[in-house]
């Protein structure tokens, strides 16, 4: 009989005309994380008193078990949710996918491994609220903010980092980089069509992203040293970032994913050379040094780009072995569609290295079409 009426109660609330129920909804994006989230949740609590906050986990299934661990505390605690996605990767679109399944007014961007400082939340909520604002951001280059326990190196690469953006996309704030920001809901909804979505940086996504200048504020803060856990920043962010500024320089016209498996298969050309030049050197004969250079460049572009190109879906187990099959059987017909525009525009025009070059742009784009279809299919 509770349950019916509290239903009864649920839909009594929309007719009554209040405030909102929840005025602030904090997205943590988290992979790995599981024993972190309860500090969190605690922090958080006690830093948004007095403000109807809800918190919600975006998790990708981790393998620590992190969604398991938000749920057992929303059990308790009806302001905690947990979102959890299958087969995918990725923060930026983790955080989209947290403010799309929020209805508050205000959502916030924190980290899940208590780098963020979460006491500043009431002072951006408080700025927000205001209404002349539609982001205030958390940077730890405005004077007083700074890095905490970071290397030089890091520092360094940060800043750099810092610069190209700043470059690429004309956004003029003093730390695109920051992961900690809260935002209007209606305007991180409105432009999350128009977004990447790729990669850790979605802050400056969401600046390169909208056609009018967005109004905005910072407050300074310090990056604390991680809790538990790993950063998850390695190689693959810095091509994500990468990506992420080619695709807001030219994205309308080529899709970046296109440009990443170009370069990559540009690499693969490197490797197939080099094993026919080692395995002639050995005097082993041709067709055989070109048949095994071949399978093992088409092995090595397979695996580099489900490791770059392809990061927030990438392929494990019996799945990477479909996927090996299904690339090399498109990069076989991929092949003889080169050949054939080459042998057709050598035949015409007599510029061996222009025909060479269009059947090597013919094969490319069919490869990467074929590939992002069958090899690399949304699940
Ligand atoms: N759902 C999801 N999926 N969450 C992820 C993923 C993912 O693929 N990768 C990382 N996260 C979560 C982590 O669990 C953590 O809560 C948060 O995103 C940040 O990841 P870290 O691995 O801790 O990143 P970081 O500390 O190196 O970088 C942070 O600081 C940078 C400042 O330079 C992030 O906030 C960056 O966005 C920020 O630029
Ligand atoms: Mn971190």
């Amino acid at each position: 009989m509770t349950a019916l009426t509290e239903a009864g109660q649920r839909e009594a609330s929309p007719s009554i005309d209040s405030a909102p129920v929840v005025a602030l909804s904090v997205i943590v994006p988290t992979f790995n994380e599981a024993s972190n989230v309860a500090t969190l949740v605690e922090r958080l609590s006690a830093a948004l008193h007095g403000i109807r906050w809800e918190v919600i986990f975006v998790d990708d299934s981790s393998p620590d078990g992190t969604a398991d661990a938000v749920r057992a505390i929303a059990q308790r605690n009806a302001r905690v949710r947990c979102v959890q996605r299958i087969g995918r990767r990725g923060l930026a679109s983790a955080c989209i996918e947290g403010a799309l399944s929020s209805s508050a007014p205000f959502v916030a961007v924190i980290d899940g491994d208590l780098q963020h400082d979460e006491t500043l939340l009431p002072e951006m909520f408080k700025r927000l609220s205001r209404g002349d604002l539609d982001v205030v951001i958390g940077s730890r280059y405005a004077d007083k903010g700074g890095f905490g326990s970071w290397s030089a190196n890091r520092i360094r690469a940060s800043k750099l980092a810092t610069r190209l953006a700043k470059k690429a996309t004309r956004v003029s704030l003093s730390d695109p980089m920051s992961g900690f920001f809260m935002i209007r809901r209606d305007t991180l909804v409105a432009l999350a069509p128009q977004m990447s979505s790729i990669g850790f940086k979605i802050l400056l996504d969401i600046f390169a992203s909208s056609k009018t200048p967005l109004r905005f504020e910072e407050i300074p803060y310090h990056f604390r040293a991680r809790g538990h856990g790993d950063s998850k920043l390695e190689f693959v962010v810095l091509w994500e970032y990468a990506m992420l500024l080619i695709d807001k320089l030219v994205g309308r016209h080529i899709p970046a994913r296109l440009i990443s498996f170009s370069i990559i298969g540009a690499l693969g050309v490197a490797v197939h050379l080099s094993i026919v030049y080692a395995f002639l050197l050995a005097n082993l004969s041709f067709i055989i040094a070109q048949t095994v250079a071949t399978f093992a460049a088409m092995t090595f572009n397979f695996l580099l780009n489900n490791l770059l190109t392809y990061s927030d879906m990438r392929l494990r187990g019996r799945k990477l072995l479909f996927g090996w099959i299904t690339f090399v059987l498109a990069c076989s017909v991929g092949a003889a569609a080169n050949v054939g525009v080459a042998g057709y525009m050598f035949s015409n025009n007599q510029f061996w290295a222009l025909s060479a070059l269009a059947g090597i742009a013919v094969g490319t784009v069919w490869n990467f079409a074929i590939t992002s279809i069958f090899t690399w299919k949304r699940q």
